[in-house]
């Protein structure tokens, strides 16, 4: 399978749970793995007896370019680093970052009166790419990047892309030409200079700052009271930094297309935020407010999950959906797929917030919606994900309307993450203008 694979993944997974039902068995390449969509056996995979699992060798990509860190390390070094890592991330804490998201937003609102009023479009994937940087940036080193600050973004843009496009070449990386490859070594090298000037910066003068970086660096092991080191910080930095920007800003984008093509939903969700904010700027506290806002973003995430599949390789021998899963076997755990199961979705092809509302939730099991994946490997960036969508999303359509560019080609695009393949390109319109026009 692996030409069919590599062509059109999701569409390969959908076809094969729709025809062969919750177990289908796979020859991809040198490799044998199952896909399994009913939610007792992604449980079993994912928590139940997730030691038995480990991340899929198409991760091993990741870890030549991220290091041992929290995504692509396994055991106990990954238990280790995820105890000492998860404080940081808990709701309470990044409800303190949520200041600096919506002033980032704030900016993104500033910078589209220009294009709003100029009527050019504008390719929307671009622009949330641009702004979940900026916010991953700031939350997580602050704006202190010293003599780098100029460089960093741009070498960013050059890593991102770099890894969205290597995915799956199998190992041809080693054959890029060389003015890639040089390129990919400037940008992780003026990353790795970067971070480390900012952690060494911390190191001489620690503040009292309220970022991820000191999180971070102060963050202990509860049991052992142990940090990490400054070597270990670097791998995880810039792991967030990867793992907390395109995920994000893939959500957004998707959300934007979405809400242009349902004008019902739409109206919907802009009456929920002139509501509940009467013209003033969104904060973390009005958040538990915009429900519909929250239904929106998961409805998005069911239908195009910036994830939209992941792996695992068994460790020893299994039993799995009535089959035996040798060890060594992959094991393919596919929100795409799981997001559009009939037997769990009514009309899953729909567009449908309203299907997260609390009464028709209640009876979905959980293991069939699973943007930020479960178990312990579960995403650790979730709340911080949700939040920052809620800023953005309410910051934004609280000033505008962005309207798909009639003609412009959508097309689901799955590298390691789910891209539109043509960017998506659309006009911004001020929404005063469309109220009072
Ligand atoms: C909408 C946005 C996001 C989506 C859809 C997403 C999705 C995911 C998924 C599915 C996994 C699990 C992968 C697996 O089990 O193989 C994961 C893991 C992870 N995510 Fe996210 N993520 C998002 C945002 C973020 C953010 C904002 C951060 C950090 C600032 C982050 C950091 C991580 C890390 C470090 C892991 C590895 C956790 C571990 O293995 O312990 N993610 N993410």
């Amino acid at each position: 399978m692996l030409p069919a694979v590599r062509k059109n993944p999701t569409a390969v997974f959908l076809d094969a749970a729709n025809r062969y039902g919750e177990v289908s068995y796979f020859k991809i390449g040198p490799r044998h793995g199952f896909l399994v969509t009913n939610p007792a056996d992604i449980r079993h995979v994912l928590q139940d007896n997730a030691r038995n699992y480990r991340k899929s060798p198409l991760y091993d990509k990741l870890r030549v370019l991220l290091g041992n860190g929290l995504l692509t390390s396994e055991g106990d070094f990954w238990l280790r680093q995820r105890r000492i890592a998860q404080p940081a991330f808990h709701r309470q804490r990044i409800a303190g970052l949520a200041e600096v998201m919506a002033v980032a937003a704030r900016e993104a609102a500033g910078r589209w009166e220009a294009i709003a009023a100029a009527g050019q479009p504008v390719d929307v994937d671009e622009e949330m790419m641009r702004l979940t940087r900026t916010v991953v940036l700031r939350t997580l080193l602050g704006a202190d990047l010293g003599p780098f600050a100029d460089t960093v973004d741009d070498a960013w843009k050059i890593l991102n892309e770099h890894i969205g496009d290597s995915f799956w070449s199998l190992g041809l990386t080693d054959w890029w030409p060389s003015a890639r490859k040089r390129r990919f070594e400037a940008a992780r090298a003026v990353l790795r200079g970067a971070v480390d000037h900012v952690i060494a910066e911390r190191r001489r003068h620690p503040s009292g700052r309220a970022d991820l970086l000191s999180m971070l660096m102060t963050a202990r092991d509860e049991d052992t009271g142990e940090t990490m080191t400054d070597e270990q910080l670097r791998v995880e930095v810039t792991t967030f930094l990867l793992a907390g920007q395109e995920t994000t800003s893939l959500a957004l984008t998707w959300i934007w297309y979405l809400l242009s093509q349902h004008p019902a939903a739409r109206q919907q969700f802009e009456n929920e935020i002139d509501s509940v904010l009467g013209g003033r700027p969104p904060d973390y506290g009005d958040l538990a407010n915009l429900p519909y806002a929250r239904m929106v973003i998961d409805e998005a995430m069911r239908l195009y999950p910036p994830a939209w599949g992941f792996s695992r390789e068994a460790v020893g021998d299994d039993q799995l959906g009535g089959y035996h899963l040798p060890r060594g076997f992959l094991v393919f755990v596919i929100p795409f797929v799981l997001h559009r199961l009939p037997a769990y979705w009514s009309n899953p092809g729909t567009f449908d917030p309203e299907r997260f509302a609390p009464e028709r939730s209640a009876d979905r099991p959980k293991f069939v919606y699973l943007p930020f994946g479960a178990g312990p490997r579960q995403c650790i960036g979730n709340q911080f994900a949700l939040i920052e969508a809620q800023l953005v999303l309410a910051t934004l359509a609280q000033q505008y309307r962005l309207t798909l560019v009639p003609g412009h080609r959508v097309d689901p695009w799955p590298l390691i993450t789910l891209r539109p393949r043509f960017g998506m390109v659309m006009t911004i319109e001020k929404r005063a203008a469309v109220r009072h026009g």
